[in-house]
């Protein structure tokens, strides 16, 4: 690490993740699927109706996570373009920043590429300052700067959802990217340099490999544990890596999981399978192997019941953390969900990466990609 990263270390003020911006197919319908088995409340919407001609936009939250559904009214529209190519994705994982024209201002002197310039959003409920910044492949960083949160954004109309029924998700824990073969460092110097986040964790092949697939990881983030970016790029293997089944189907770098916690991951999971959410299955061998691994399982939480959930459980030197991934949110085997629950553990669940990697590697040999 050179002197002048180290000089940037923690030095660009960020508040957290502000929310998620989806680029799909068909908005309407995405808001719909997240209401009804992810349990988020519709809080708002832009479109024609609000006098936006172009896109159709449904603004979701959920404790303090915030998720925007776009989709575009015209064929040449940019986001079919990039639905055409990513298949629905992450556009946009946008930051909270107390200034926003000065983290534009920051993050370009420091190399990162604008995206979109500044911008006042005024509404009857509240003002945004925010620009946006390029990350990798298509994906952007929009900087927020909104004084009391704003949701929804402040050109949204305001809907009043009372009846939606959440399942206890809290807020962002992490946003993972898969990067192209050779990329994880190039991404890893890239927050280091424009935010002055340092390296968390390294996991190398060795450490996160099976028989058949491998990658290697680095997480970057702020040191204070508001934002965490895992940094994931394939490694070599017998068969075809996860990650470039991703790249190859997402056509590039982008968003693989977005981890939600939550204070109860029993109750999160059995709710989210009552509705029949997707979930990835562990073999049972898995649970078999728990109290070799786990040196206190706590009192409360009983092995059989993570095993009827398909819940993972993984121990640190902080604690505890539980753990499920969902299958791939849409046809493409791109893009799903972690809920996490964290009882002290601070880590990613390392110990559950092999039982993880089997149970995802059983549905890609079920695609044919293995
Ligand atoms: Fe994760």
């Amino acid at each position: 690490m050179t002197d002048a990263i180290e000089a940037h270390k923690n030095d660009f003020p960020i508040k957290g993740f502000h929310h998620i911006e989806f680029w799909v197919a068909n908005a309407y319908q995405s808001a719909h699927y997240y209401r009804a088995i992810h349990g988020y409340e519709i809080a708002g919407y832009r479109g024609p109706e609000t006098g936006t001609s172009e896109t159709a936009t449904y603004a979701l939250r959920q404790g303090d996570v915030r998720l925007l559904f776009t989709s575009a009214l015209e064929p040449d529209h940019e986001i079919n373009d990039h639905v055409r190519r990513h298949g629905p994705g992450v556009r946009d994982v946008a930051i909270h920043v107390p200034d926003a024209a000065k983290a534009l201002e920051m993050a370009t002197s420091r190399g990162a590429k604008e995206a979109a310039p500044l911008q006042a959003l005024q509404g009857d409920h509240g003002n945004w300052s925010v620009a946006a910044i390029h990350a990798y492949g298509d994906t952007i960083h929009s900087l927020v700067e909104d004084e009391a949160l704003v949701w929804p954004p402040p050109d949204f109309r305001v809907r009043n959802d009372s009846l939606a029924q959440p399942i206890g998700l809290g807020h962002i824990d992490h946003v993972v990217a898969n990067v192209e073969l050779g990329a994880m460092d190039e991404w890893v110097e890239f927050y280091e340099q424009v935010f002055g986040f340092v390296l968390l964790r390294h996991f190398d092949d060795e450490a996160i490999s099976t028989e058949y697939s491998a990658l290697m990881s680095k997480v970057v983030w702020d040191g204070e544990g508001v934002i965490r970016l895992p940094i994931n790029e394939p490694a070599t293997g017998r068969k075809k890596s996860q990650i470039e089944e991703y790249l190859d189907f997402y056509g590039g770098s982008g968003v693989q999981h977005i981890a939600i916690t939550t204070e109860s991951l029993v109750e999160t999971v059995a709710e989210a399978r009552r509705r029949g959410m997707g979930l990835m299955s562990v073999p049972d061998s898995y649970y078999a192997e728990i109290p070799d691994r786990i040196s206190a399982v706590p009192a409360d939480i009983e092995i059989e019941r993570l095993r009827e959930l398909g819940i993972l459980i993984d121990e640190d030197d902080g604690g505890i953390l539980l753990q499920i991934f969902t299958r791939m949110m849409q046809d493409r085997p791109t893009f799903f969900y972690e809920f996490i629950e964290r009882r002290g553990a601070m880590g990613f669940g390392e110990g559950n990466f092999k039982a993880l990697f089997e149970a995802i590697e059983r549905d890609q040999a079920a695609r044919g990609n293995l």
